[in-house]
This record gives structure tokens, C-alpha cells and sequence, in this order.
């Protein structure tokens, strides 16, 4: 991958945030996430390389704009599939909540999992954990293991999982174990890329969460040099359906590698508000400041970035 490119997909996910930045607190998350995927497409237009959305806004007949299928860039570079959320946490948007961030994942042509819009089972960690994780194992097994491959008594592993009826018994499963739980209302994918994060408390991520994110997430931890692993868990009988569609099953667990496939992988995020990863959008009365994150898997540059924008550019 052009490493060029890479640099100008941070235009893109800065584009996004800013626009979706405008709504924090505002109560609309339609509007919120239109502005950020309106902002998102039109930058994306402007990039010499022929992208391919793999994970985007939906169906065609469901989303006008970063559909899946749908072909971005000017068509004279490179042929690359692209995985986004123009807004990851459009609630969190809504309501004014902690973290949110526009995301994209990339991978040359034919590299990236086209995984339709369901659940799936998750478990992350960061570098030091990655061979010790097992999403057949029991959450006791694999909070040990963590533990010992961090170094670390039990009771000082922090798992993440989002704050979900659905993770009762998991949450019950943790507490058991003896580790403790950090609870978030939305955004597995920033909670995935804390595991990385030396500076994170958070150790492990489980529970179930978009498949999309899912993808976005296995790009970063890629190139983090983390894991996550993943499987299926269709919310119903139209999910299983599409899977059917796609000849995806239950059974399969993907790692990170196999969701984001070969060295060319970049991963690029922009905060729109503070999560554990990224800080979010600030509007300044001359300038508009914007952190994000850039990472190539080729060279496995991390790439931190502020930039101050004017408004008018
Ligand atoms: P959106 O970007 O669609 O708002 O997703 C936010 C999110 O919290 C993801 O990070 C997570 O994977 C998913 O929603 C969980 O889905 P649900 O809210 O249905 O539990």
C-alpha cells in the first residue's frame, strides 16, 4: 500500500469526525451519523485508489452513501477493500456520552472479511496475552491465563465488556473469577485497541458486539500486534439467513489475521469524543483540533497525530 494513502485516509476519519462533532449532545443520532458518512464519502472521492466498501452503512437498498458494494476513490490507484464506521458510537454522539471516533480499516482487494450486520462473540488482548486467549475455554480459564502471561494477580485484570442485559452471566462469570469489570455503554472496537495500550487499565475485552466492529477492531490489533478472535452469534433468523447468503457459519473462530488478511492492512481512527484511545474533537474559536491514530501493518508505524484545522478548509 502507497504509504501516502495512509496518510490521506487521516484526512478522511478527520473529515468525519469534525462533521459528526457537531451533534455531540444534540440528541439526533440520524443526523449525526448522515453528517459524518456525508463527510467520510466525500473525502474518500477525492483519493486516487479504487476502494471497495466490505463493511459499511448497510445494504444498498438500505444506505445511500457507504453501502456495501459500493466503490469509493477516483478509481486510479490501487484496488483496496475498505471496512468503515464513519461514526463508531452514533449514541454516544446523541447523548453526549463518553467515546466515540470515526474508523476505517483497509486491506488490498479481496483481503478483508465481508461479514454481515450481526453479532459476534469477542475476546481481545494486547501483545503479551495473545497466545494464551481461547474462546472455548471458561471465562475463569481465560483470566488466568491472562493474568499469568501479564504477570499480574487476578484480581488485578480489568476485562471491558459493554454494558448489555445480555452479559449478566458473564459479568456474574468475571466477578467470579475474581477480575474486575470496567462496563462501557457503546465502542468495543477503542476498548479492543486498550488491551495494546500500556498506559490502559484494560486487559481484556469479552462479550458480543457488532460484526463490523469486529472487523474494523482486527485491522488495529493487527498492527498493535494484539489479538482478538471472534465468532458468529446471529441476534436472529434474518442474521443466520444472510449468513447462509455469505457461507458463513457458527462454528468458525477468526482471528485478527484472518478478518484483516495480509501485510497491507492500515488501520486509521479520529476521536470525536474522548474514549480510551483517542481524545475527541475540540472547537476552538480559530481552529478545530483533531487527534488521531494512523497505523500501517507494513511497517507497523503508529502514527499519532494532532492537526489543527480551519474551518473553512
Ligand atoms: P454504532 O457505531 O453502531 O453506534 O455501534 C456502537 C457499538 O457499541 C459497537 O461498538 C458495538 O460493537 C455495538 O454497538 C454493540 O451493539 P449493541 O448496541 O446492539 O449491543
Amino acid at each position: 500500500m502507497d504509504r501516502n494513502l495512509a496518510l490521506e485516509f487521516v484526512r478522511v476519519t478527520e473529515a468525519a469526525a469534525i462533521a459528526a462533532a457537531k451533534w455531540i449532545g444534540k440528541g439526533d443520532k440520524k443526523a449525526a451519523d448522515r453528517a459524518a458518512v456525508d463527510a467520510m464519502r466525500t473525502r474518500f472521492n477525492q483519493i486516487d485508489f479504487s476502494g471497495t466498501v466490505v463493511i459499511g452503512e448497510g445494504k444498498k437498498d438500505e444506505a445511500p452513501e457507504l453501502y456495501v458494494g459500493e466503490e469509493v476513490g477516483t478509481g486510479k490507484g490501487p484496488k483496496m477493500d475498505i471496512a468503515v464506521d464513519p461514526l463508531e458510537c452514533t449514541d454516544s454522539v446523541a447523548y453526549g456520552r463518553y467515546n466515540a471516533m470515526a474508523v476505517i480499516t483497509t486491506g488490498m482487494h479481496g483481503t478483508l472479511l465481508s461479514a454481515p450486520d450481526t453479532y459476534m462473540e469477542k475476546i481481545a488482548v494486547g501483545p503479551e496475552a495473545k497466545g494464551v486467549i481461547d474462546l472455548d475455554a471458561s471465562v475463569g480459564e481465560n483470566i488466568t491465563n491472562v493474568a499469568k502471561a501479564l504477570g499480574k494477580d487476578v484480581g488485578e485484570v480489568t476485562v471491558s465488556l459493554l454494558d448489555r442485559e445480555r452479559h449478566q452471566k458473564l459479568i456474574e462469570e468475571i466477578r467470579r473469577a475474581g477480575a474486575r469489570v470496567r462496563l462501557i455503554t457503546d465502542g468495543d472496537v477503542a476498548s479492543a485497541m486498550a488491551t495494546c495500550m500500556p498506559e490502559s487499565p484494560i486487559d481484556l475485552l469479552l462479550g458480543l458486539g457488532g460484526s463490523a466492529e469486529a472487523v474494523l477492531a482486527a485491522g488495529a490489533m493487527k498492527i498493535l500486534g494484539g489479538e482478538i478472535l471472534c465468532r458468529f452469534r446471529p441476534r436472529n433468523d434474518n442474521d443466520k439467513k444472510e449468513m447462509d447468503k455469505m457461507g458463513l457459519d457458527e462454528k468458525t473462530i477468526y482471528t485478527a489475521n484472518d478478518m484483516a488478511q495480509g501485510d497491507d492492512v492500515s488501520f486509521t481512527a479520529t476521536g470525536v469524543i474522548e474514549g480510551p484511545v483517542l481524545e475527541g474533537v475540540v472547537f476552538e474559536a480559530e481552529h478545530i483540533i483533531t487527534h488521531s491514530i494512523a497505523m500501517r501493518g507494513k511497517s507497523k508505524t503508529i502514527r499519532h497525530i494532532k492537526a489543527m484545522h480551519h474551518e473553512h478548509n
